[in-house]
C-alpha cells in the first residue's frame, strides 16, 4: 500500500474555505466537459453550493454536461422529506443550475431492496465512466460519506448503521433524536477511492481531531478518512479551526487569509 501526502490548504475561515473550494471547482468545470461529479451534503457544503449557484448565474459554469452522484442518503427517509439528502441537494444546488434532472443521482433510501439499489448505484457510476471529481466532507468521528469508523477500505456502496454520534450531529434536520434514521446507504470507501480526484473540505473546531487523525494518524479503518492517504490526488481545504490539531501545523499551511 503506497501512501501519498494530500495537498493541505488552510484558510482563515469557513467562508474562505467555501470560496477556495468554489474556485477550484469552477476552474475544474471550465476545463472539462462532460464531467462526472461526486457530491456531498452537510453544513460544510452549503456555502460552497451557494457560490457554485452564483457562478452558474453569472455564466461562469454550466452543468449541462454534468452527471452527478451523491455520496449517501438515509434509509427510510422519502426524497420529499425536508430532512432527506435529496431535498438538501434540490434546495442548495440542483434546482438552481442547468443540470439534467435524470443525470443527478442520489441513492434511493426508500428502495424495497437496498442491496439491489446499492449494486445498481455502483453500476451507474461505472457506466458514467467513473467519478472525475468527488467532493467530501468529514464527520467529527472521521467518517466519509456515511462510512463510519470500522468501515472496511474495500467497502462499496451498501447499507450501513449510523453511529450514535453521527445521529446526534445530524439531528438538526429532524424533529427529535428518536426520528433520526439509524441506517443509511453510502458509497463505500473503495468507491470513494476510485474517484480520479478528491476535494475534502473541513471547517470548524468540531472537525479538528478528525482532520488530524485523517492526515497524521495511522491509516486504518478507525478513521475512514485516513484512507484518503492511499489516493494520489487528494486536496484538503480546511479553515484554521479544523486544522488546529495538526501537529505539523503551521509548517504545512499555505495560509490564505479571508
Ligand atoms: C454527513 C454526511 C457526510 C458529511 C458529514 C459532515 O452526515 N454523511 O457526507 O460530510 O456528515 O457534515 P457537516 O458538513 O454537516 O458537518
Amino acid at each position: 500500500m503506497k501512501e501519498y501526502t494530500p495537498s493541505v490548504e488552510i484558510v482563515g475561515s469557513a467562508a474562505a474555505a467555501a470560496e477556495r473550494a468554489a474556485e477550484r471547482i469552477i476552474a475544474w468545470m471550465s476545463n472539462r466537459s462532460p464531467l462526472t461529479l461526486g457530491l456531498a451534503t452537510g453544513a460544510t457544503m452549503t456555502p460552497l453550493y451557494a457560490r457554485l449557484v452564483a457562478a452558474h448565474r453569472a455564466g461562469l459554469i454550466s452543468f449541462r454536461e454534468v452527471t452527478s452522484f451523491n455520496l449517501d442518503e438515509y434509509v427510510g427517509v422519502a426524497a420529499g422529506s425536508p430532512a432527506s439528502f435529496h431535498r438538501y441537494m434540490q434546495d442548495h444546488l440542483l434546482e438552481h443550475v442547468d443540470i439534467e434532472a435524470a443525470r443527478a443521482r442520489i441513492p434511493n433510501g426508500m428502495a424495497d431492496d437496498v442491496a439491489a439499489e446499492a449494486a445498481s448505484y455502483e453500476e451507474q457510476i461505472a457506466a458514467s465512466g467513473g467519478i472525475d471529481l468527488l467532493l467530501l466532507g468529514i464527520g467529527a468521528n472521521g467518517h466519509i460519506g456515511f462510512n463510519e469508523p470500522g468501515s472496511n477500505f474495500a467497502s462499496r456502496t451498501r447499507e450501513v448503521s449510523l453511529d450514535e454520534t453521527t445521529r446526534i450531529a445530524n439531528a438538526g434536520g429532524f424533529s427529535d433524536l428518536a426520528s433520526v434514521p439509524r441506517r443509511a446507504i453510502t458509497m463505500g470507501v473503495a468507491t470513494i477511492l476510485e474517484a480520479r480526484h478528491i476535494l475534502l473540505i473541513a471547517t470548524g473546531s468540531e472537525k479538528a481531531a478528525a482532520v488530524a487523525a485523517a492526515i497524521e494518524g495511522p491509516i486504518g479503518s478507525a478513521c475512514p478518512a485516513s484512507a484518503l492517504r492511499l489516493h494520489r490526488n487528494v486536496e484538503i481545504i480546511c479553515d484554521e479551526q479544523a486544522a488546529a490539531a495538526l501537529a505539523t501545523w503551521p509548517q504545512k499551511k499555505d495560509r490564505r487569509r479571508a
